[in-house]
């Protein structure tokens, strides 16, 4: 234990390095991943959005990353409280401590919408099993939009969250997030070698990787910084909870490097497997774009995939089955942090159980998601753009400044140099302080205001 940390609530927290590592990734993989960047590629330009958001990643989603770890780690509490005493100076802790209870609220609505994808996956998931067990009339049900469906499995699939939260650090989270990653990859993997010889895949790869510069604008730029930040888990204090559970002696920049390039690299194969996907799909025949824009933004998973898996015969059953299985367990590793963050607030703060507080915030959390799929149409993709287009890249700007204004460089380099010796001449070292200071607050303010 040290002297300069300011809470010394007896927290169990991740057991392993490795374990964080995959517990983080696991946050960051999810929908965001195979979901919304395959989408964001498809309807913005191909390979040059995938430049830009790879860019982005890395130049601007790294270093806020370790940013938001490090002001975790350094609190050893949950966010509201890490980011209320942060400032020294006691007249700034008012404002870090709303942009906490902004941010948990934000993390709440991402919640709601998250849980009614996470619902459709699940649903796609149990209808082979339905099929093959004969009740071919549930099966379709499930896989088919409507209110009753969205609402059933958005129950299920925030009931599942709450179960893992329950369970804790170390045997909830922890657990699930090691075993089940791995194998998301592998399928992954296995699934685009058996897209690539098929008509039209080409095409599709070339879309992907062959950029054309003159997309790039503007609102590109704005849509790829609000993937990034989503893809990260960043501006919702998601990364923070966990870095609070991160132990001491582990090398920060070295962890959240592994995390961003796991959450990138996985997000890169999904697209890598989607485009082409498409592309085969539209030499099919089935029609995905209307007037130049994708019918629907749950086309590519929901539908263009499933037409994949169907002509694939019994092989594509199987395929179908592990793929929307694996999708509803990264979405679900995901969620699980949604949750931690406000649970862990309430259970610190108000000392309620962790089980009450595990139930208040559901019961909220579903009341939002019951309104977003009673009003779906206009409410649920302004949702989608409020939270990540918006709300996301701000927070995080703030976190940066907090980070870089109101840790003393000293403390700074305490927190990194703890299992890492050779911290204080390395580069990161020589960089990282300003750049999260100047640059990352300033790259994100020039692309929200120009896109305004
Ligand atoms: N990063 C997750 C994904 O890609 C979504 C997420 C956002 C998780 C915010 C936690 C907090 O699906």
């Amino acid at each position: 234990a040290t002297t300069d940390q300011p809470s010394s609530l007896a927290r169990t927290g991740f057991s392993s390095r490795l374990g964080f590592v995959l517990a983080a990734a696991g946050s960051a993989v999810g929908l965001g991943n195979i979901w919304s960047f395959p989408t964001q590629v498809a309807e913005n330009g191909g390979a040059a959005f995938v430049l830009v958001y790879l860019g982005l990643s890395l130049l601007l989603a790294y270093p806020a990353l370790v940013a938001e770890l490090m002001i975790g780690r350094y609190s050893q509490s949950n966010p509201i409280t890490a980011l209320e005493q942060l400032p020294d100076n006691h007249s700034w802790r008012p404002v870090t401590r709303i942009t906490g209870i902004i941010a948990v609220l934000v993390i709440c609505l991402i919640f709601s919408f998250y849980s009614v994808v996470g619902g459709w996956l699940a649903g796609f998931a149990m209808a082979p099993v339905f099929e093959a067990a004969g009740f071919s009339d549930l099966s379709k049900w499930m896989m088919a939009f409507s209110t009753e469906r969205n609402l059933l499995l958005a129950i299920l699939f925030v009931g599942a969250t709450l179960a893992v939260v329950n369970g804790g650090v170390k045997n909830g989270i922890e657990r699930w997030s090691a075993r089940l990653m791995p194998l998301l990859v592998l399928l992954l993997i296995g699934m685009i070698f058996t897209v690539m010889p098929q008509e039209g895949a080409t095409e599709g790869l070339k879309h992907y990787l062959v950029p054309d510069f003159s997309q790039i604008n503007t609102d590109l730029m704005l849509n790829a910084m609000g993937q990034a930040f989503f893809s990260m888990s960043l501006g919702v204090c998601a990364m923070m909870i966990y870095g609070s559970y991160l132990r001491r002696d582990t090398n920060l920049p070295g962890v959240a490097l592994q995390v961003c390039l796991l959450d990138t690299g996985i997000a890169f194969l999904a697209g890598l497997l989607i485009i082409p996907a498409l592309y085969v799909a539209l030499s099919n025949g089935v029609s995905i774009y209307e007037n130049g824009q994708l019918v629907n933004s749950d086309t590519l998973v929901f539908e263009v995939l499933p037409d994949l898996f169907t002509r694939m015969g019994t092989e594509g059953i199987v395929m179908s089955l592990s793929f929307f299985a694996l999708m509803t367990i990264a979405a679900l590793t995901s969620s699980i942090s949604m949750l931690e963050v406000p649970v862990s607030c309430l259970a610190e703060r108000s000392g309620f159980s962790r089980a009450k507080a595990g139930l208040t915030v559901c019961a909220g959390v579903l009341l939002v998601t019951l309104l977003l799929i009673i009003y779906f149409d206009p409410l649920f993709n302004a949702t989608v753009t409020f939270t990540t287009r918006y709300a996301q890249p701000i927070n995080s700007l703030l976190f940066c400044l907090y980070a870089g204004w109101l840790i003393s460089r000293h403390r700074k380099l305490q927190e990194i140099s703890r299992g890492w010796s050779k911290a204080e001449s390395s580069l990161f070292w020589k960089i990282w302080p300003w750049y999260i200071r100047i640059v990352c607050p300033v790259m994100i303010g020039v692309i929200i205001f120009q896109s305004i």
